[in-house]
């Protein structure tokens, strides 16, 4: 069992569902994020409420931590002004403040937009060129790059996962970009029990029919995703509109983030359902 384990984004939606599968890989969770703290905490949790943009704070945080599972970010398209300070600064104040206090690894979500503009027909590998759809797709590139960077030059191992749609079904694309949370847990819980990743690039995506995107060069990490999205195809397709060949949102890996103006809202024109975990529900 680890020591300790770092959760960044923990009051987000998907830190919601990691949170307690997390704690009970580790003697130590520290969950973060910029928010306040929930209203009750797991077994063996601790909450620190911190801006990733603040350096000491996060080398604080990081201290003793064998792992840090980094999750925190603005996790929408926005101004780069916007993005800066939590997607890049934060991310480098977490590679080097885990460099310096000797973590062996971090893993990262990274996204489907840091290649978003790649065609949903090319059915792309882990190891496709970057290509990002908005602002946030590129500071996505910048710190997988950035991970590689602290992996060569320092020995600090990093999960990437480009995660394309952990949420409900809402739509025909999502049939393909399809996360469930349970697949999701255990592609985190792979990510930090591999003996040795090095650095890797791995989508986050369950077993879709329809996946557009090829996991097959990191089948090391051991994760075999249970779900899929098909069951919901008839659904969706009753209620789709007619596509548009001509429409990037249908053509583009990125989907809505690749046709959105760069700075402006994808979220604006999804229909995410705001299903996070709360302490009630989960019944702490
Ligand atoms: N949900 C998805 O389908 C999806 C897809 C691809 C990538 N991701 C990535 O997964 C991560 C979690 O996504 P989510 O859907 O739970 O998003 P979310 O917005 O619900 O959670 C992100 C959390 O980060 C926190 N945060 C933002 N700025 C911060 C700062 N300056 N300091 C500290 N904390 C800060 C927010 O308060 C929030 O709780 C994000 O990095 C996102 O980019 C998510």
């Amino acid at each position: 069992m680890l020591e300790k384990l770092v959760l960044t984004g923990a009051m987000g939606r998907l830190g919601s569902y990691l949170r307690e599968p997390l704690s009970k890989l580790c003697k130590e969770l520290v969950s973060t994020d910029i928010l306040d703290a929930p209203d009750a905490l797991y077994d063996g949790e601790r909450y620190v409420q911190a801006d990733l943009a603040d350096f000491d704070a996060v080398n604080d945080f990081v201290k003793g931590a064998d792992m840090v599972v980094h999750f925190g970010a603005i996790g929408d398209e926005a101004p780069f002004e916007v993005i800066l300070g939590p997607n890049i600064i934060g991310a480098y104040n977490i590679w080097e403040a885990a460099y310096r206090n000797g973590v062996r690894r971090v893993v990262y979500a990274s996204s489907i937009h840091a290649v978003g503009m790649h065609s949903k027909t090319d059915c792309i590998g882990v190891d496709v060129a970057h290509r990002p759809d908005t602002f946030y797709g590129l500071a996505k590139c910048f710190t997988e790059d950035l991970a590689r960077l602290y992996w060569d030059k320092r020995q600090l191992e990093a999960v990437c996962l480009r995660i394309l749609s952990c949420a409900q079904v809402t739509s025909t694309r999502a049939l393909g970009s399809y996360l469930s949370y349970d697949d999701l847990i255990q592609l985190v819980t792979r990510s930090i029990d591999t003996p040795v990743t090095e650095f890797t690039v791995a989508y986050g995506v369950s077993d879709n029919d329809r996946a557009t995107v090829d996991n097959s060069a990191v089948s090391f990490l051991g994760y075999r995703p249970k779900d899929n999205a098909e069951q919901y195809a008839d659904a969706m397709f009753d209620e789709a509109p007619p596509v548009d060949l001509n429409d990037p949102g249908e053509r583009f890996q990125g989907g809505p983030f690749a046709k959105i103006e760069l700075g402006a809202s994808g979220h604006a024109i999804m229909n995410i359902i705001d299903d996070r975990l709360t302490s009630t529900e989960n019944k702490l």
